[in-house]
């Protein structure tokens, strides 16, 4: 990063992060709707999954990544993670000098203003569901909706096996959510980063009828109102050759770059490796 991002903040990038690859579709959507904005990007591969981890641990990561983004000087932090945004947001906002925001608040205001039934469905992993965080937003929003929450925790590993149109990822899809099927929910959340790669899949089983919430869209939508609000959105594209995108991990930098291909059709040209327990 160079002296002139420092002296215009309009310049630096925006960081964003994941326990993986999920984060990307975060990304994608950022890269739609504010293409003039640089990103710093961390996908922490080397302890990926978080969802089946202890707040104290999520937290700890992210906090650890938080330092490390903060080296490349962000302007703000967008966690696209749902279940790091559960667990360690509130704290973290606490603890930092730049703006953060994670995805769990911007999805939960959409579904709460679409729902016409008031039933709500969230799908996420163990930890999003277990720490209840979309009820909690969702009724501060609107408090005559009930909300059905279910832990999918296969889909994590079904997406990243690449099994996006597979039989597999049908029946497991069937299984999770007859549930919410038989309830009658008219809006569900895909609560967690990895679930918008398997949409159509997500969709087909709950019912075309159904609304489906991804918070990704809504996090870039909030992400640019904030960046307009307080003055800091780049204004102007970036120079070619200027490294607007930048991905790092924690192991296996090429499985990543080869994943993050097939999500990002931008073309990634390198993600580096980090030792993220040096922060
Ligand atoms: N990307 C994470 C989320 O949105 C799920 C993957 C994990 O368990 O680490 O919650």
């Amino acid at each position: 990063m160079n002296q002139d991002i420092i002296s215009d903040i309009t310049k630096a990038p925006i960081g964003v992060f994941d326990s993986g690859v999920g984060g990307l579709t975060v990304v994608r959507e950022i890269m739609r709707q504010i293409p003039n904005e640089s990103i710093c990007y961390f996908g922490d591969t080397a302890r990926v999954p978080y969802g089946s981890k202890t707040k104290e641990t999520v937290t700890k990561f992210s906090r650890q990544i938080v330092r490390f983004l903060k080296t490349h000087q962000v302007k703000t932090i967008v966690i696209a993670c749902n279940t790091a945004s559960a667990y360690a947001l509130d704290e973290l906002e606490k603890e930092i000098d730049i703006p953060i925001i994670g995805v769990v608040r911007p999805g939960a205001k959409v579904a709460a203003e679409v729902t016409k039934n008031g039933k709500i469905g969230v799908i996420a992993t163990e930890a999003t569901i277990g720490s209840q965080i979309y009820n909690r937003y969702i009724q501060d929003i609107n408090n005559n909706v009930t909300i059905y929450g279910k832990a999918c925790p296969l889909f994590v590993p079904l997406v990243e096996e690449g099994l996006w149109q597979d039989p597999v990822t049908d029946e497991i899809a069937k299984r999770y959510l007859s549930e919410l099927i038989d309830i009658g929910i008219d809006t569900l959340i895909m609560g967690c980063t990895h679930y918008p790669l398997i949409r159509s899949t997500i969709s087909r089983v709950i019912g075309e009828e159904v609304t489906l919430v991804n918070p990704a869209y809504e996090t870039a939508l909030e992400l640019k109102a904030m960046l307009q609000e307080r003055g800091l959105l780049n204004q102007e594209a970036p120079k070619l050759g200027s490294n607007q995108y930048q991905f790092y991990v924690s192991d296996a930098a090429g499985k990543f770059k080869q994943f993050a291909n097939s999500i990002i059709k931008y073309g990634i040209l390198s993600a580096k490796t980090v030792n993220i327990e040096d922060y």
